[in-house]
């Protein structure tokens, strides 16, 4: 995959009988900063799990560099998937690796057998230290990661998806412990990436300010539709009350 481009073209989702998702389409194109907004239980997360597959849509399609996704194979997926950084509402650290070796895991689908037996590099420590420090965490690099609060996991699973690399980066409410402090550390670091790096990044936030302030478009979800979808600069007031009444 060379770019971070994404269409989402009628895209339904049922969890059993129920629609979740009815007919979603949106255009995202390279180093776009998406903010999904929208009431709990809008479809916020399902409609992030759907964007790489870990729900599976009934129909529509989502297309990457002009590819429909929807129907990848088991091995064309983990490719796919390396291209796409995903950061959950659980974080999704293991709390007995060390903290640095948490942010390191990207590195292993890289590795052959024997890197594997040898382990992480010095180097390889020296880049996990330095995510970490990006996201104000690199005093905690050698301590093991049960060690750390809920916001400070939150953190490292951001700098394990620095370590990825990605082309798109999907976050499901990444700031939603974080105090201020920290909040703006990692919207700035997330931006950062967004304008320096061309990453796409399509993030879920519950706060209506914090994506206008940091997205280029907002994305309003509403009973599993799309309510708006534009600059954020152009949704009005009475959109976002529509969005939440
Ligand atoms: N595993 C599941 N089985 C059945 N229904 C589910 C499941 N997960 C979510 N739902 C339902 O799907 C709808 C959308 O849920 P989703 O988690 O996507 O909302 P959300 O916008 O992310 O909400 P929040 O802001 O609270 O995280 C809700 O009605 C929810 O009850
Ligand atoms: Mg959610």
């Amino acid at each position: 995959m060379k770019s971070g481009k994404l269409e989402v073209k009628n895209l339904v989702f049922n969890y059993g009988e129920k629609t979740i998702l009815n007919d979603i389409s949106f255009e995202l194109s390279n180093g776009d900063f998406i903010a999904v907004v929208g009431k709990s239980g809008a479809g916020k997360s399902t409609l992030l799990r759907c964007l790489n597959l870990l729900n599976k849509p009934k129909s529509g399609e989502i297309n990457i560099l002009d590819e429909n996704i929807v129907n990848f194979n088991r091995s064309k997926l983990k490719l796919l998937r390396r291209d796409i950084a995903f950061i959950f509402q659980d974080y999704n650290v293991l709390d007995n690796l060390y903290t640095v070796e948490n942010v390191l895991t990207p590195y292993l689908v890289k590795k052959s057998i024997f890197g594997l037996i040898l382990g992480y590099s010095k180097e390889e420590y020296r880049e996990g230290v330095s995510f970490l420090k990006q996201v104000g965490l690199e005093d905690e690099a050698f301590k093991k990661s049960k060690y750390l609060s809920g916001g400070q996991k939150q953190r490292v699973a951001i700098a394990k998806a620095l370590a990825q690399n990605p082309k798109i980066l999907l976050a499901d409410e990444p700031v939603s412990s974080l105090d201020e402090k920290n909040t703006t550390l990692i919207m700035d670091t997330f931006k950062k990436l967004n304008q320096e790096n061309g990453i796409t990044v399509l993030i879920n936030l519950h706060d209506v300010n914090l994506a206008k302030k940091y997205s280029t478009k907002i994305l309003g979800l509403k009973d599993g539709k799309v309510l708006f979808y534009k600059d954020s600069e152009k949704v009005t007031k009475d959109e976002f009350e529509e969005l939440y009444n």
